[in-house]
C-alpha cells in the first residue's frame, strides 16, 4: 500500500513497483494531488492500479482500507512538505503528518502486517559538521516543524519496531528529488509559485515565470552558490522497490534501518541552471539576488551504504533528468 500514492514521489514508486512485479494499492487524499496523477500510473504500467481516496489521519477510513486489501508493506508517503508553510502553520504539520503515520503504525501491527517504509528526508541532517553525509552523521536540531516530523516520525518508527514484534521498518532520506518520468506522462506538479528548484526552473523556461532568483552566490563553495545532492526521481523510486525487497526477502540485519538515497554527486545551483539549459538547448532568465533563509552551504549523501546493502545506485544522468524535467513541463503545458 502506497500512501500518498499520487504524489510526486509515490506515483513513481508506484511505477517502479508494478514494473517489479508488485501488487500495488495507492491512497491519498488528494490534498496535493489529483485523480490525472493515478491515471498517469496506469497509462504507463498499463495496470488499472487500485485506487482508495483516504485521508490517512482518518483511522477507520484507513483500517477499512487494510480490511480490503491483503498488503504486507507500506510505503508512506502521506505528508505535508512545505517547509516555509511549517513555519507558519506547526500545528497544521504536526497534527498531519504525526497523526497520519502513527495510523500507520498502529495498523499494521493490528493487522499483522509487518514491513514499513518510510519516506524521510536529508533535512533531518539540517547543516551538516562534515560532508559527504553517512547515515551515521548527527541529526541537528530541525530548523523547521516540516523537518520536525520527519525526526519524530523516524523516532517513532525506531521505537515501534523495537517494541512491537513482528515489525520492521526502514526509513530513506532523500536528497533533493528531481526530474520526472521520461513518458512524462507523471512528474512533479507543485501548487502555486514553486519553492524547489528546478520546478521554478521549468515554469521560468515555460513562460509561467518572469526570471528565476538564484537566491545567494556568495557561499564557501565553487562558484558561490549552495551545493546539493539532486537524485532523480526514477532512481529515487527504484530505491524504495529494493527497499521493499529487501524487507519482503527477509534480508533486513535489524528491526529498523536508515539509508541515505543520493547521488553522491554535489551539483552547483549555477551548474544546474547551466546544466538544464545545455541539455535543453534554451537560454534561461534569471538573476543573482541575497540569500534564503534557512538555506545551508552544501549537502551531499555518502551513497555507499545503500549502494552495498540496497544493492541500489543512482543511475540516471543529470543530463537526462534535467531534459525529463522539461518535457514533463511541457506535456503539462500542452507545449508539446
Ligand atoms: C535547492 C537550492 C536554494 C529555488 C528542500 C527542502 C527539503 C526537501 C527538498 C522535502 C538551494 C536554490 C531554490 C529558487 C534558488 N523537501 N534555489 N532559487 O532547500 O535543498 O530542500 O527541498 O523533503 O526538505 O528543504 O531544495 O530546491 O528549495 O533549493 O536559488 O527559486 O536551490 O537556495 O540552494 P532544498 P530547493
Amino acid at each position: 500500500m502506497i500512501s500518498g500514492g499520487a504524489g510526486y514521489i509515490g506515483t513513481h514508486t508506484a511505477v517502479e513497483l508494478v514494473g517489479a512485479g508488485f501488487g500495488v494499492v495507492i491512497i491519498d487524499d488528494f490534498s496535493n494531488s489529483d485523480a490525472a496523477a493515478v491515471e498517469g500510473v496506469r497509462r504507463i504500467t498499463g495496470v488499472d492500479v487500485p485506487f482508495e481516496q483516504v485521508d490517512t489521519c482518518n483511522e477507520e477510513a484507513l483500517r477499512a482500507v487494510f480490511r480490503k486489501y491483503e498488503f504486507d508493506s507500506v510505503i508512506h508517503f502521506a505528508a505535508f512538505k512545505a517547509v516555509g508553510e511549517s513555519v507558519s502553520e506547526p500545528l497544521k504539520y504536526y497534527r498531519n503528518n504525526l497523526a497520519s503515520f502513527m495510523n500507520i503504525c498502529a495498523l499494521m501491527r493490528e493487522f499483522g502486517r509487518p514491513n514499513i517504509l518510510f519516506s524521510s528526508s536529508a533535512t533531518v541532517y539540517g547543516e551538516p559538521d562534515a560532508l559527504p553525509v553517512t547515515e551515521q552523521s548527527p541529526r541537528q536540531p530541525a530548523t523547521s516543524p516540516y523537518g520536525n516530523t520527519k525526526q519524530m516520525a523516524e523516532d517513532i518508527l525506531r521505537d515501534c519496531c523495537a517494541a512491537y514484534d513482528g515489525l520492521r521498518g526502514i526509513a530513506l532520506r532523500y536528497f533533493n528529488p528531481v526530474g520526472a518520468h521520461p513518458s512524462a506522462l507523471i512528474g512533479e506538479l507543485p501548487r502555486g509559485v514553486p519553492q524547489n528548484l528546478v520546478p521554478y526552473i521549468t515554469q521560468t523556461a515555460a513562460g509561467i515565470r518572469e526570471c528565476l532568483s538564484v537566491f545567494g552566490s556568495d557561499y564557501p563553495t565553487p562558484d558561490g552558490t549552495c551545493l546539493r545532492d539532486y537524485i532523480d526521481i526514477v532512481d529515487l523510486a527504484r530505491a524504495h522497490v529494493a527497499a521493499v525487497k529487501r524487507m519482503t526477502g527477509g534480508r533486513m540485519k535489524a528491526g529498523y534501518e536508515i539509508f541515505n538515497v543520493g547521488t553522491g554527486r554535489p551539483v552547483s545551483v549555477l551548474e544546474l541552471v547551466e546544466g538544464f539549459e545545455k541539455a535543453n538547448g534554451l537560454k534561461l532568465n534569471y538573476k543573482i539576488v541575497g540569500r534564503r533563509a534557512g538555506d545551508v552551504p552544501a549537502v551531499w549523501a555518502d551513497t555507499d551504504l545503500a549502494n552495498r546493502e540496497l544493492g541500489w545506485k543512482a543511475e540516471r544522468s543529470l543530463e537526462e533528468t534535467l531534459r525529463s524535467a522539461w518535457a514533463w513541463e511541457k506535456h503539462v503545458r500542452g507545449m508539446e
